[in-house]
């Protein structure tokens, strides 16, 4: 699927809500949008509830995220009185990893850490796009390096969906000042040093100055950190 001229011209000269909404009169009834709670993610269900944009917000909730997301996401449901759908890992898939691995597994090897994120969020990712044919995410370029060249707008080869990214070129200033303005809940573990939020194992704070992605998966090599939800072309280098 290709968006139309028309459609692109909205995303790239107007507002978050007039593109939202171009996308789902493009794609109707198929257009989702993923958040994990994060202050990024919090600005875009705002934007999407407040304007009574039809898209379908869903959370991969892994069973393992802070006491702290989880309290956003109550919050959100108070605010804004609109459903978040929520996926869950395969019951007997991690049933059989928790076994043979242990709860802990993940610290243990790369490889027991990619199966962990496979079945807790790669596999219900899957559940959630199925017939879907646009993903809207809260992935900023200022997260990692990595993302710093990424498109707006890519395909996702392995999804087979549209990806658009609507706040990829704002800075965290710009994230925390529209969150001020608007009063918009958010997880408060972003004002103690966590700027990228994960699983709570898996998660630390950061100093200032030191890399976003640094509190996530700390223990590992730099090259291997990533979940598996974001996989760029290679052409793009954006993984
Ligand atoms: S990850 O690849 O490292 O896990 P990151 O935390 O940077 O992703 O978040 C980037 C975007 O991925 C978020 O803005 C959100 O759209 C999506 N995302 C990440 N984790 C989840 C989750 N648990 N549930 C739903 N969406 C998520
Ligand atoms: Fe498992 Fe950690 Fe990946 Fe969460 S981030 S799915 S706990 S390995």
């Amino acid at each position: 699927m290709e968006l139309s001229e028309g459609t692109l011209k909205i995303i790239n000269t107007a507002s978050i809500e007039d593109a939202l909404m171009a996308l789902t009169k493009e794609a109707p009834g198929q257009v989702v949008f993923s958040t994990s709670f994060s202050w990024e993610d919090q600005l875009i269900s705002h934007f999407i509830f407040s304007n009574n944009i039809p898209i379908n917000v869903f959370t991969l909730d892994t069973g393992r995220m802070f006491p702290e997301t989880y309290s956003t996401w109550s919050s959100t449901l108070e605010r804004y009185k609109k459903p978040i759908t929520a996926y869950y890992p395969d019951a007997l898939a991690l049933q059989e990893y928790i076994v043979e691995k242990g709860p802990n597994g993940f610290y243990e090897s790369v490889e027991n850490r990619k199966q962990c994120c496979h079945i807790r969020k790669v596999e219900p990712l899957k559940r959630a796009l199925a017939g879907k044919k646009i993903w809207v995410t809260g992935i900023r370029a200022e997260h990692s390096a990595n993302r710093d060249h990424m498109p707006q707008v890519e395909w996702d080869e392995v999804n087979q969906v549209i990806k658009f990214h609507p706040l990829l070129h704002w800075t965290t200033e710009q994230v925390k000042d529209y969150i001020r303005k608007e009063n918009i809940p958010y997880n408060p573990l972003h004002d103690k040093g966590f700027v990228s939020i994960g699983c709570a194992p898996c998660t630390r704070a950061v100093r200032p100055g030191e890399d976003f992605r640094a509190g996530r998966w700390w223990w590992e090599d730099s090259t291997k950190k990533e979940c598996g939800l974001h996989i760029h072309a290679p052409e793009t280098n954006n993984s």
